[in-house]
């Protein structure tokens, strides 16, 4: 980084020496990015963007050389603003992420764990990792990694995931310059294809944090004990429809509960590793009863009692507005797969703005003023 801003530095003074004009209105603009980003390094650099300040008074403008010179201060802005402030974010652009799904897919299957893969785990992964954003204030998202750290490692809604992360680590440290922020959404792209769901879109471009700082206040997550509303007052959060709730939902065709994280306990459908529509049209077409046992209020099967629902799935059907999109999804599987691959597409980018090499959420207005 301390290199880099170096080497703008000097560029910056050929242009300073061979073009006055130029110097004068780069030395004026591009003053407040730089200097905040060097501000830790040396004062060298405070010198030199000093004598650009001073250049000013003595310059004598003219129209052509001052369009020349704000363009080259704006170009120059944008680039010094990009600068990556690590070492990941300089190499992420080189990262092959055909092989990076290759390398993913490779450890999803493992037989000693839950049904025989770690697919529902990324998923779930990938969707808590997102699932913190709300459109207010702009905060929480993917964008970060900071799931890796406390406070968001320890939160309740996120128990078991760290047997995720720890199972892609080998990913991340293969590949330098991916970051943990691209890896743990990526990862629950590929489970999805792997076990048989759609093509989800998906681009790098999260950068990591340093530390969990950055982390929202705990729980942005929904609460499976509770009902519409809840579920409404979550997700509306982060910008979705209830359409796209609906469809989102529908990831619990895949994976199961267990006591020792949520306390609640069992698979949805019967082919928890396999992505389909069974999680809508067994909602509908099977009797649910609330299972008596000593853990929280879950429901059963009449039928088998092998299946579960949680209060939260079942508000899908009580809630008219809702149970619209489970009747349509449990008819036609592949709108619910449309759907679905838009819904979780627009989940995995909130808060990330791509528009920045360096996700860093930052407007073009705040990269040129600082
Ligand atoms: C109303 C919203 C939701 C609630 C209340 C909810 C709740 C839960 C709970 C309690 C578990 C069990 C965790 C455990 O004990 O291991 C779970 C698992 C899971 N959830 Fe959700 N969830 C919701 C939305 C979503 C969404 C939007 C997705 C993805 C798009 C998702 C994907 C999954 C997956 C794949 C699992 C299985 C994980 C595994 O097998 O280890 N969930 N969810």
């Amino acid at each position: 980084m301390y290199i880099y801003v170096k080497i703008q530095v000097k560029t910056l003074f050929k242009i300073m020496f061979s073009r006055p004009l130029s110097r004068v209105l780069i030395g004026g603009f591009a003053r407040r990015s730089l200097t905040s980003q060097a501000r830790n390094n040396s004062g060298r650099q405070q010198y030199q963007w000093s004598r650009a300040r001073w250049n000013f008074g003595r310059a004598k403008s003219t129209g052509v050389a001052a369009t020349v010179a704000l363009s080259g201060g704006i170009a120059f802005v944008l680039h010094a603003s990009n600068a990556p402030s690590d070492k990941k974010l300089a190499t992420s652009s080189k990262v092959d992420y055909n092989e990076v799904r290759k390398s993913i897919a490779a450890l999803l299957d493992d037989n000693n764990f839950d049904d025989g893969s770690y697919g529902p785990l990324l998923v779930r992964l990938g969707w808590h990792a997102s699932g913190t954003y709300s459109h207010i204030d702009s905060t929480g998202g993917s964008n970060g990694g900071c799931m890796r750290f406390q406070p968001e490692s320890d939160w309740g809604a996120n128990k078991g995931l760290h047997l995720a992360r720890q199972r892609l680590e080998s990913v991340y440290h293969k590949y330098p310059g991916l970051t943990y922020a691209d890896l743990y959404t990526l990862a629950a792209v590929v489970a999805i294809e792997e076990m048989g769901g759609p093509k989800i879109k998906w681009r790098p471009g999260r950068c990591d944090h340093p530390d969990g700082k950055k982390s929202p206040p705990d729980g942005r997550l929904p609460d499976a004990a509770q009902g519409a509303q809840h579920i409404r007052d979550i997700f509306y959060r982060m910008g979705f429809t209830d359409q796209e709730i609906v469809a989102l939902v529908g990831a619990h065709s895949l994976g199961r509960c267990h006591t020792d994280r949520s306390g609640f306990e069992g698979p949805w459908t019967f082919a928890p590793t396999t992505f389909s529509n069974e999680y809508f049209r067994l909602l509908l077409e099977e009797k649910w009863q609330i299972r008596r046992w000593k853990g929280p209020k879950q429901y059963e099967d009449v039928k088998t009692k092998t299946l579960m629902m949680l209060p939260a799935d079942m508000a899908l059907i009580e809630d008219p507005e809702f149970r619209k999109y489970v009747v349509q999804y449990a008819k036609d599987g592949d709108t619910f797969a449309k759907d679905f691959a838009a819904a979780f597409e627009k989940l995995l980018e909130l808060g990330v703005d791509f528009k920045t090499t360096d996700g860093n959420n930052k407007s073009l207005w705040s990269r040129i003023f600082g």
